[in-house]
């Protein structure tokens, strides 16, 4: 008979020849791992990766199809190089479930199992079992069954008696029960156990008889419970550990843990990886990662493997396997099983419907860089072990504008400078919230609190995990765009829209610093720019900007359109949709763009104000009003109410492209305006962004007015008469220095990422900034390794002190960042011992034909301790580099540059620059 043995070194080895096995030598054994063969310090090309099983002294498995499917392994020559090169350990994909092995009841199919078993001992291999009990593919007959507690005991017995004791000796490992529990605990049920047939009708012991059957049928082979999400759901793994614990108290037999690892490219971290399999290494038995594969577009933006989505696969494969050796010590290593051969074979395009490469090898069955990957973990070569450490960052704004010294009793324009558009205001009591649009940064909405409404201080966002807000594979300019916020009876609503993100939606919270509830969607409605509105009989509507009725007559065409909601049972009512404005104020004169309505009851009538005329120089706030809610909205004579657009180009300091604009009263009764501008350098040029206004609002005949026309907006007016304040640390107008130390225990509030909440590669520990880089580049619409905060002045110095990157194939530095196409990186790598790289690359075309431009490079001497100050300093249309190492001077690398690619004039779209910290893997191929 066929006998697997394990050697005392832990190294497992199979063998026809038990008993020379058994003393303990393997002369006639191929494949078998030799130290000298194994290439630690190698590197390896994707042509000539060594067979992974000789790379490492544990299992390197490989789940695969056999007879009765048409692509088994035992009639595919091509499956069969690729596993009998890489592979000693094989999991039958599907054939030995309990729907193939019993299809009908008592009567047990083996041929094609037992196939597959000699086929891998003739091969040298060992054979792992999957599964026992599974509560998917098990046979129709089975999960129809009726009967006693006891017949399901006798059935289950059965099938484990009958099989675990036909492969006895066979095989090296079983999972003996697969998937018993959901993903969430609850209060009342926290073990949260799967209903499957066997839990019902026999309850949880099931598991633990299961596992007892198992060992009385086969006495050497090791036992596993194997699951999914173990690697990213505390709660789940955890109840798997607390039955482990059980079991060993009451010494049921378990061997070990299988974890399945089907994972993505973004998620889990490596941390949350790594905390998973140490907790089951802390009781002693074997972790086994029994069902790897890593997707790459689980954002379905891809429709086939990119190059660059190959070196992320790669990279991942690489860390996740050094996570497993990392944690997981020698004698616990129950092996690494790849699910699936080449990526035609994997199941994840079926299951999950999309396209994906989640393998080691593609279609052709060729090597992928993930098969580098999974050799880089395998002998330790993960290409960035190494993280950058950044201690301190410090952004400074000097505006001109704002140095004059402030009279007693007057704010500044604009009362949040930098990248805070689209602002919608409203009032609890004397506390006022601002909410803003965030584009493809995370976290989405920033919300702003004020006592005053000239002071404000940045509390939180109001979208702050994946669940609420999903942006990969989106542009800086989609993502979240204007918001309304509101608070009605005793909550605050917070209505936008994610646009490639799922459209339009509201979250809701008590308190408006967060948590911030989970998305209410609005799939009946469309376009951009909801706005909610309570009525005071009860009823709740949503405005928004969409296409007009019919085709749009001219470039710019749009409406504004109203539903009636059901807050109570959390609908749109149905048909209730209609146009409230087509076009704008006058539609003969063909206005463009009207968006961001907001509808208020104020003194018996509906007002209804919205932008017109687009969000750049044209820009402008307009008001219409109706006696009742289902009248036509009729335009103010005034209008508009609130631009810019008509003054001189030529005047100093200009405010420019007014507009957006929300209103709020205060407890006294004055009515303010919260609105976007800019602050333009060079007549129309600004690097800033949209930010956001105040300005009082006058009545006039039962209309508001914001701005007198042709009158520019001042930088500095009277204050609100409100005797209140808060108490805020971090600015956001005037000039300040904000530094950060990097000693919180969390990252503050006015850093940002981008798209993805995926946050492994950062890490605050011992008052630095950890940061692990990725094989991603800041033209990417993946989330690159990039931290930022806003640029809120026109005139600013941006400084971060960094330790000098130890590795040659990484880089990192500081970054002057507008979008995909037009950025500045002022980064360093080490090229050789106390030899580094300072270099200053430029992005700015659209069209990408001048991505990643190195304009100017040195060499620096420094040593490896010592630390590395970079400096941009940006003064309207110019931006400059330097850079210090140590104490030494500061060194001008470049001067002057042209800062304007970072302005929305040349860069577009809608967000405004963004000054932080990135670092990226250099060289992929090494
Ligand atoms: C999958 C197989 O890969 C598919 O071919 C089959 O159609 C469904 O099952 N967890 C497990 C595996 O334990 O058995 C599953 O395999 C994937 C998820």
């Amino acid at each position: 008979m066929l006998k697997l043995a394990q050697i005392p070194s832990n190294r497992f080895i199979i063998s026809t020849l038990a008993s020379v096995l058994l003393m303990g030598c393997s002369p006639a054994i191929t494949n078998v791992p030799n130290e000298s063969q194994v290439l630690k310090s190698n590197v390896f090309s994707i042509d000539s990766v060594p067979p992974l099983k000789s790379l490492v002294d544990f299992p390197v498995g490989v789940a695969v199809p056999a007879d009765p499917y048409a692509h088994s392994l035992l009639i595919s020559s091509e499956r069969q190089e690729v596993v009998e090169t890489h592979f000693n350990s094989l999991t039958a994909e599907n054939i030995m479930k309990m729907m193939f092995l019993q299809p009908e009841p008592n009567k047990f199919a083996f041929t094609h199992a037992d196939a597959l078993v000699e086929y891998a001992h003739q091969k040298n291999m060992i054979m792992h079992g999957h599964a026992l009990v599974w509560h998917t593919q098990s046979p129709k007959w089975m999960n129809d069954y009726q009967g006693s507690k006891d017949d399901f005991k006798a059935l289950l017995k059965n099938h484990i008696s009958t099989v675990a004791g036909h492969f006895a000796g066979k095989l090296a490992s079983w999972d003996v029960v697969n998937e018993a529990f959901l993903d969430d605990g609850t209060a009342s049920n926290p073990t949260k156990y799967r209903e499957t047939i066997w839990y019902n009708n026999i309850g949880p012991e099931y598991l633990e008889m299961a596992f007892r059957l198992a060992r009385e049928a086969d006495s050497e082979v090791d036992l596993y419970y194997n699951d999914y999400n173990l690697v990213n759901n505390d709660s789940k793994i955890d109840r798997v550990v607390k039955m482990l614990e059980d079991f060993q108290q009451r010494n049921v037999p378990i061997d070990g843990i299988g974890f399945q690892v089907h994972i993505d490219t973004d998620t889990p971290s490596i941390k949350n990886i790594k905390e998973a399999f140490s907790k089951v290494v802390k009781r002693g038995v074997k972790v086994r990662v029994s069902e790897l594969d890593i997707a790459v577009n689980q954002s379905e933006q891809y429709s086939e493997l990119t190059e660059e989505v190959s070196t992320l696969q790669r990279q991942r494969y690489a860390e996740v396997v050094d996570a497993y050796m990392d944690v997981v010590p020698e004698h616990l290593r129950g092996g690494i099983t790849l699910w699936g051969i080449s990526d035609s074979d994997s199941w994840i395009p079926g299951f999950r419907k999309r396209a994906d490469w989640p393998l080691l090898f593609n279609e052709k069955f060729q090597n992928k860089p993930a098969l580098v990957g999974m050799a880089e973990g395998l002998t330790g070569q993960t290409p960035n072990p190494k993280t950058v450490e950044f201690d301190w960052f410090e952004y400074q704004g000097m505006d001109e504008i704002f140095s004059e010294p402030m009279p007693e009793g007057q704010y500044q324009n604009p009362v949040i400078s930098g990248f805070f558009p689209d602002p919608s205001i409203t009032r609890k009591g004397d506390d006022y919230y601002i909410a803003v649009s965030s584009f493809a940064y995370n976290p989405g909405v920033p919300i702003l609190h004020s006592r005053d409404l000239v002071n404000w201080k940045l509390v939180g966002h109001a979208l702050t995990n994946q669940k609420q807000l999903d942006l990969r594979g989106n542009q800086v300019s989609q993502g979240v765009y204007a918001p309304t916020i509101r608070y009605h009876d005793g909550l605050f609503y917070m209505i936008t829209t994610a646009v490639y993100g799922g459209g339009n939606f509201f979250v809701t919270a008590e308190d408006p610093a967060g948590e911030w509830s989970e998305p209410y969607w609005l799939p009946e409605i469309g376009g951009i720019d909801p706005d909610i509105f309570f009525d005071d009989d009860g009823k709740v509507y949503i405005a928004h900007n969409d296409a007009p009725v019919g085709e749009p007559l001219y470039e710019g065409h749009r409406a504004i359109w109203m539903w009636e909601y059901d807050l109570a049972a959390k609908k749109v009512i149905k048909d209730s949709g209609r146009v409230i404005v087509n076009g704008g104020v006058d539609l003969a004169k063909q206005p463009i763009w009207i968006e961001a309505p907001h509808i208020y009851k104020i003194d018996g009538w509906y007002y209804l104000m919205c932008a017109e005329g687009g969000t750049a120089d044209q820009h402008s706030e307009v008001v219409f009003r109706a006696k009742n809610i289902n009248d036509p909205f009729i335009p103010y004579s005034g209008n508009p109410i609130l631009t810019q657009r008509d003054l001189a180009d030529d005047r100093i300091n200009p405010i420019t492209t007014a507009g957006h604009a929300d209103l709020v009263q205060t407890p006294q009764g004055d009515w303010w305006a919260i609105f976007l501008a800019t602050r333009a350098y060079d007549q129309r040029f600004y690097n800033t962004g949209r930010e956001s206004f105040l300005l009082p609002v006058t009545w006039n005949n039962g209309w508001p007015h914001i701005l007198e026309q042709g009158k520019a907006i001042p930088h500095r007016l009277p204050k609100p008469a409100i005797n209140n304040s808060l108490d805020i640390d971090e600015k956001q107008t005037g000039n300040f220095i904000w530094r950060d130390e990097f000693d919180g225990q969390k990252l503050n509030v006015n850093w940002n990422t981008l798209r993805s909440f995926y946050s492994g590669w950062y890490e605050l520990a011992d008052g630095k900034m950890n940061i692990t880089p990725a094989p991603i580049d800041l033209t990417s619409l993946k989330q690159p390794v990039f931290l930022s905060r806003r640029q809120q002045h026109m005139t600013y110095q941006v400084t971060t002190g960094l330790a000098l990157p130890q590795s040659t194939d990484i880089s990192a530095g500081l970054v002057a960042f507008q979008n995909e196409f037009y950025h500045y990186y002022l980064g360093v790598k080490k090229i050789g011992d106390g030899k580094f790289q300072l270099f200053l690359e430029r992005t700015k075309d659209k069209n990408a034909s001048e991505p990643r431009k190195i304009i100017k490079q040195v060499e620096i001497s420094a040593k490896n301790d010592q630390q590395l100050v970079l400096e941009i300093s940006g003064d309207k249309a110019d931006i400059s580099f330097a850079y210090q190492i140590a104490d030494g001077e500061k060194i001008t690398l470049a001067a002057n540059l042209d800062g304007k690619i970072l302005s929305t004039a040349i860069a577009q779209g809608f967000v405004g620059t963004m000054l932080g910290i990135h670092s990226r893997i250099e060289s992929t191929d090494k």
